[in-house]
């Protein structure tokens, strides 16, 4: 894979009405991509189609059927789809026996079932002239993280999900990236009704994700962290684990 010229294709991206994807979207209509924006949210998926020139579609990823009727109203304004960013996420943080089964439910259906039912999809509205698919996974997927163990693990499962991919695609001309993030300024954190409360990492803007995400896909990068540097402490838990996990305990 060659990595992708942006100008002149279409892009389906979810989670387009806010933080990361919204970025994601005005990233790619400035590089002459057409957006498709999906989101829940009618008014911010509006107000982010009419800066980009997309085409908004509203839709619920959380159900397989919402995955389906989604992807109808996609393909039913583009008969080829280039790109697909598999952006939409929720988080949720606290001890694991707080956590309802349907809220194990709501994060495993919209955080790794979703994309996986979107992906399918998509893939053969891409075989036949090539294509990318790009997943936003996260850095708690890389190392676990206390009090996130349902989340990092959609983010692990949706990391590995894509590698596999990778391999199973590359013969048809599509390429496969991961983008994965630290810390990012959105109302992710808000949303999900935990604050994020650690002094460091710092929260970068959305819009670094989006450069980063932008530069994976004209240069074919499996896996790109942002910030830069995250990806020591994923390094550090792949070839030293014991002393990964050391140093968790103590930072927590
Ligand atoms: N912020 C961080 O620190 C951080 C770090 C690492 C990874 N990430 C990942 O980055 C991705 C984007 O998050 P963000 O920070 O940009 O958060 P955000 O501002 O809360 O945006 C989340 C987006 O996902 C969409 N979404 C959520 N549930 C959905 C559903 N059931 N159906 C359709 N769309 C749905 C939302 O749509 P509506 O607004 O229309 O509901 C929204 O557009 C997520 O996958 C997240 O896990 C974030």
């Amino acid at each position: 894979m060659g990595g992708m010229r942006l100008s002149g294709t279409t892009a389906l991206i979810t989670g387009a009405s806010s933080g990361i994807g919204a970025a994601i979207a005005v990233a790619l209509a400035a590089a002459g991509s057409r957006p498709l924006l999906m989101g829940r949210d009618e008014d911010r998926l509006a107000r982010v189609a009419r800066s980009t020139g997309g085409v908004p579609i509203v839709a619920d990823l959380a159900s397989p059927e919402g995955v389906a009727d989604a992807a109808g109203r996609a393909f039913e304004n583009a008969e080829h789809i280039d790109v697909l960013v598999n952006n939409a996420g929720i988080g949720w943080a606290g001890p694991l026996e707080a956590m309802s089964e349907g809220d194990v439910a709501r994060l495993t259906d919209t955080n790794l079932v979703a994309p996986i039912y979107l992906t399918r999809r998509a893939l053969p509205r891409m075989v036949e002239r090539g294509g990318h698919i790009l997943f936003v996974t996260s850095i708690a997927g890389c190392t676990g993280v206390r009090e996130e163990a349902v989340y990092a693990a959609t983010k692990a499962g949706l990391h590995v999900f894509a590698e596999g991919l990778r391999y199973e695609v590359a013969g048809n001309g599509v390429g496969v990236s991961v983008v994965v993030p630290g810390v990012v300024a959105t109302p992710f954190f808000e949303r999900r009704g935990t604050p994020y409360g650690r002094r460091r990492p710092r929260p970068v803007p959305a819009e670094r994700v989006a450069r980063a995400a932008v530069d994976a896909l004209q240069h074919d990068r499996a896996e790109v962290f942002v910030p830069r540097w995250m990806r020591l402490p994923a390094r550090l838990h792949g070839g030293m684990p014991g002393a990964f996990r050391a140093l968790a305990a103590r930072g927590g």
